[in-house]
């Protein structure tokens, strides 16, 4: 039977059916998480050029896409840096130096201006051989050309921009539905 912090989910990877909660962490569990990664000067959400980028907080983003996660039986792990090497060590870290078991299953990317300079965080992200989605707040191809070449998307599952913070729900739920087969309430 399964409570209201627990649900059904099926691992794609063994096609069986298993039963997770939050709490599911031993040794060798497989734990269900995804990872939501946003890049430099997007913790001025809110305040920074909302005429662009909106009144959302990332802080008010980040726990929606935390409870919808968590309604479904999933951990969402949301990092943010304006740092290069600081998101390159967090990719590592949920990845490769993750044991196999505890690592991210797929990943949701905002770079912001890492989109259009980051060789490094590329690297990282392929290196890591999870799946990501790109995240744009704005429509990046309506504004300066240099927001017009992205370091990631030729490498993304796919890329979403200029639909404000929805953006990012439509890349979760592409990751429930997607990696865990999960059915989502309409
Ligand atoms: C952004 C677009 C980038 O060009 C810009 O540098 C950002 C935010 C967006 O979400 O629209 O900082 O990624």
């Amino acid at each position: 039977m399964t409570t209201p912090s627990q649900s059904t989910v099926t691992d794609k990877t063994s096609n069986q059916e298993t039963l997770i909660s939050s709490n599911d962490i031993s040794a060798n569990a497989k734990t269900h998480k995804l990872l939501l990664i946003n890049g430099v000067n997007l913790n001025l959400l809110g305040k920074r050029e909302p005429e662009i980028y909106g009144h959302t907080t990332l802080a008010d983003i980040e726990k929606k896409l935390v409870a919808r996660a968590a309604k479904y039986g999933i951990e969402l792990i949301c990092i943010q840096s304006n740092h290069e090497g600081k998101l390159v060590d967090e990719i590592q870290y949920y990845g490769l130096l993750a044991e196999s078991a505890a690592q991210v299953d797929a990943i949701i990317i905002n770079p912001a201006a890492f989109t259009h300079t980051s060789v490094a965080i590329r690297d990282a992200l392929s290196a890591t051989q999870k799946p990501f989605i790109e995240v744009h707040l704005s429509n990046v191809h309506a504004r300066e050309s240099f927001r017009q070449h992205s370091y990631f998307s030729d490498i993304a599952v796919g890329v979403i921009c200029g639909l404000g913070p929805l953006g990012y729900q439509i890349a979760l739920d592409y990751w429930l539905t997607h990696t865990y087969n999960l059915k989502l309430d309409s």
